[in-house]
C-alpha cells in the first residue's frame, strides 16, 4: 500500500486552494509528533545543531546546507544533486529516510502514519518564513526554470541570545546560602537543580509508571538510539544484556549486568535523557521508563508491573553485591590527615618520578587461551 498518492494529492490541493502558506497537516498536532525529532533536532529561537541540524528556515533550504553542521556525504550529495526541502520531499524523506537518501546518518526509522508526516511538516513549516514556505515553487514570471534552492539566511533571528528567565530574588530566599552567582539563589532555582536521587531513595519524587507505559515512551523517544530492546542502534549505548561478561576482556556493562543501584537509572534518565532533549520527561514518565529498562533486563517480568516511590526500594540490582563501600578514608595514611589534609609541598625535597605507567605495565597480561590481545596494551 503506497501512501504517496495521498500525500501528493493533499499537497496539490493545498497548493491549488490557498495562496498563503498552507500544509495538509495540523501544526498543533505536529508539535506532538516533533517530540520524536527533538532528541536530535531543534527549532525556534536560539535553535542549535544537536545530533541533527537545526530545522529553522527548512522549507526551501537545499538539503545538507545548514551552516556549521557536519552532514554525511550522502546528504551533501543529495543537496548538490538538487534536493531541496518542501512538503513533497519532506514527506518522502520522513516516510523512509534511509530509503530516500541512501547513506544518511539520520538514524531514524521514519514515521509510520501519513497523518503524522503531514502534521510534523506543517509544524516545522511554522519556523520557515511564509514567503519561502509556499513560494518555493516558481511563479510564472520567474525567469528560472527550476525551483532555485534558497540558501540559509544569515540575518534570521535565530541566533538571538536567550535572556535568563529568572527575576532578581529578594534577599533571604534560598536559605541564605551564597553561591556567588551575583545574588542569592531563589528557592525555585535551588529546587530545579536539586534533583539527585540516592541509592536509599532519598530525593525520589512522588509518582509511578508501569512497564507497559514505559514501552510506549521508549519506542517513541528512546529506541531510535538504544534499539527496540535496549540492544542499541549502531554505536549508541546498550541498555540491556551483558550478564556474565564482566570478567571478559570486553565486558558489556549495562544497567542489568553492571549498575549497582536503581536510583542511578532513575536519576540518569530524568537528568539526561532523551539525549538532546534532557529534562523533558515527567516524573511518572521516568518511573515508567525505569520500569521498562528493568523489564528489558529481565529484572522484572510482568508488563503490568508498576514502579513507584513506594516499591522502589524493593528492587535489588543483580550486580549490587559486587560493589563495596569505599573505605579508603579509614586507611591509616588518610586517617592521619583527615581533618588537616596536606595541600602544598607535601613531600620533603624535590618530587622524583620513580616509574612510568608505560613501564609499570598496568595492562593485564594475555592469559592462556585468550585469543585476543588486551585492548589497551602498550608494546
Ligand atoms: C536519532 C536522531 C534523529 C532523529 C530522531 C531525527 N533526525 Fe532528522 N536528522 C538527523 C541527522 C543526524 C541528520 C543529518 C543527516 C545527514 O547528514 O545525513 C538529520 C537530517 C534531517 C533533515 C535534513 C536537514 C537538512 O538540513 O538537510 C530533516 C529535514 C530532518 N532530519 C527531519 C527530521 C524530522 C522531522 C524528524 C522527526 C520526525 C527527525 N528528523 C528525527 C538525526 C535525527
Ligand atoms: C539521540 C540518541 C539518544 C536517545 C534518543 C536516547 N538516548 Fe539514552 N543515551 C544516549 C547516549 C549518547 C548515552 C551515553 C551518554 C554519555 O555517556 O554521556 C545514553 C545513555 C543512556 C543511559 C545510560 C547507559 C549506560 O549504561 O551508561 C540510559 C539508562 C539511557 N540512555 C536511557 C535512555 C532513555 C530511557 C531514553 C528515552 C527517554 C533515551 N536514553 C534516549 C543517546 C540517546
Amino acid at each position: 500500500m503506497s501512501r504517496f498518492p495521498e500525500i501528493a494529492l493533499a499537497a496539490a490541493l493545498a497548493a491549488l486552494c490557498l495562496s498563503g502558506p498552507a500544509y495538509a497537516g495540523d501544526p498543533a498536532a505536529g508539535e506532538q509528533v516533533f517530540k520524536r525529532c527533538k532528541a536530535c533536532h531543534a527549532v525556534g529561537d536560539g535553535a542549535k545543531h544537536r545530533v541533527g541540524p537545526e530545522l529553522n528556515e527548512l522549507i526551501g533550504r537545499t538539503a545538507g546546507t545548514a551552516e556549521g553542521y557536519r552532514y554525511s556525504s550522502a546528504m551533501e550529495k543529495a543537496g548538490a544533486g538538487g534536493l531541496a526541502w518542501n512538503a513533497e520531499t519532506l514527506a518522502k524523506f520522513l516516510d523512509d529516510p534511509k530509503g530516500m537518501v541512501k547513506g544518511t546518518k539520520m538514524s531514524f526509522a521514519g514515521l509510520k502514519k501519513p497523518a503524522d508526516i503531514d502534521n510534523v511538516i506543517a509544524y516545522v513549516a511554522t519556523f520557515s518564513k511564509p514567503s519561502e514556505a509556499m513560494d518555493a515553487a516558481p511563479k510564472p514570471e520567474d525567469k528560472k526554470t527550476e525551483a532555485a534552492p534558497t540558501e540559509p539566511k544569515e540575518e534570521s533571528a535565530r541566533a538571538e541570545p536567550v535572556k535568563p528567565a529568572v527575576a532578581a530574588a529578594p534577599a533571604g530566599e534560598g536559605g541564605g546560602l551564597n553561591y556567588h552567582l551575583g545574588r542569592t539563589a531563589t528557592a525555585g532555582e535551588i529546587a530545579a537543580w536539586d534533583i539527585d536521587v540516592r541509592p536509599d531513595g532519598v530525593g525520589l519524587p512522588d509518582g509511578s509508571g508501569t512497564v507497559a507505559q514505559g514501552e510506549k515512551l521508549f519506542d517513541a523517544q528512546c529506541s531510535s538510539c538504544h534499539g527496540d530492546f535496549g540492544e542499541a542502534v549502531g554505536r549508541w549505548p546498550v541498555l540491556a544484556g551483558g550478564q556474565g561478561t564482566l570478567k571478559d576482556d570486553r565486558p558489556v556493562k549495562t544497567v542489568g549486568s553492571y549498575w549497582p543501584y536503581l536510583s542511578t537509572v532513575y536519576d540518569y534518565i530524568r537528568r539526561a535523557m532523551p539525549f538532546g532533549n534532557a529534562r523533558s520527561l515527567s516524573d511518572d514518565d521516568v518511573y515508567a521508563l525505569t520500569a521498562y529498562v528493568l523489564y528489558l533486563n529481565d529484572i522484572v517480568t510482568e508488563e503490568d508491573f508498576e514502579l513507584s516511590k513506594a516499591n522502589f526500594g524493593t528492587i535489588e540490582m543483580p550486580n549490587a553485591q559486587n560493589f563495596i563501600a569505599d573505605d579508603r578514608a579509614e586507611e591509616p595514611q588518610y586517617l592521619a590527615n583527615k581533618n588537616n589534609p596536606c595541600m602544598t609541598d607535601c613531600i620533603a625535597g624535590v618530587a622524583k618520578i620513580t616509574m612510568h605507567a608505560e613501564v609499570l605495565d598496568v595492562t593485564p597480561d594475555v592469559q592462556d587461551g585468550d585469543d585476543k590481545k588486551p585492548s589497551a596494551g602498550i608494546e
